[in-house]
């Protein structure tokens, strides 16, 4: 009974089980196992997404952004007052995120390497690409250079997974993958 105190108080010199020294003996070696596979999966997994990342103030990452729509416009979405951005094939392309929606359209060709550039203009905004399912943080603050190359083309949707407020549920974007 936890009510009672123990008959010995000097816990630690109580011999313990085997069982109890199996298992955390079985929990260490795994918890070693998975400490590592970290460096290990990062080096050989071929799945991260390896990333540059440097301090921007938000404002000089807007104007970057605007550089880009100025010179690379091609339409504006039909619906919305997006305008739909086509950069040439690997350049540098710039997205950003704000409260509540990801700026511009962007329209990028398969197969083509590019490098993106991410960041937030306010708060911190989570970019989820579906159904690719890539999922980066965005903070304002930091640039995030990503090298990506679409290995498909068509419609994708970009939906912030980091809840930002209360437009969270409304901040939608797209991107395009031409032939
Ligand atoms: Cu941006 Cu949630």
């Amino acid at each position: 009974m936890s009510l009672t105190p123990p008959a010995n108080k000097i816990w630690w010199n109580e011999p313990v089980e085997k069982a109890e020294i199996l298992w955390v003996t079985l929990a260490l070696i795994w918890a070693l196992i998975m400490f590592f596979m970290m460096p290990v999966w990062h080096v050989y997994g071929k799945q991260n997404v390896s990333n540059e990342a440097y301090r921007i103030q938000p404002d000089a990452y807007a104007k970057k952004v605007e550089a880009m729509v100025a010179k690379y416009t091609v339409r504006q979405e039909k619906g919305n007052n997006q305008p739909v951005v086509h950069p040439p094939a690997g350049s540098d392309v710039y997205l950003l995120a704000r409260l509540w929606e990801w700026y511009p359209i962007l329209e990028l060709e398969n197969g083509k390497s590019y490098r993106l550039h991410l960041s937030s203009l306010d708060w911190q905004h989570g970019f989820s690409l579906q159904p690719a399912n890539i999922n980066l943080q965005v903070h304002p603050g930091i640039e995030m250079v990503v090298t990506v190359t679409p290995n498909a083309a068509g419609e994708y949707g970009i939906i912030c997974n980091e809840f930002c407020g209360i437009g969270h549920h409304t901040m939608l974007g797209k991107l395009y993958v031409t032939k």
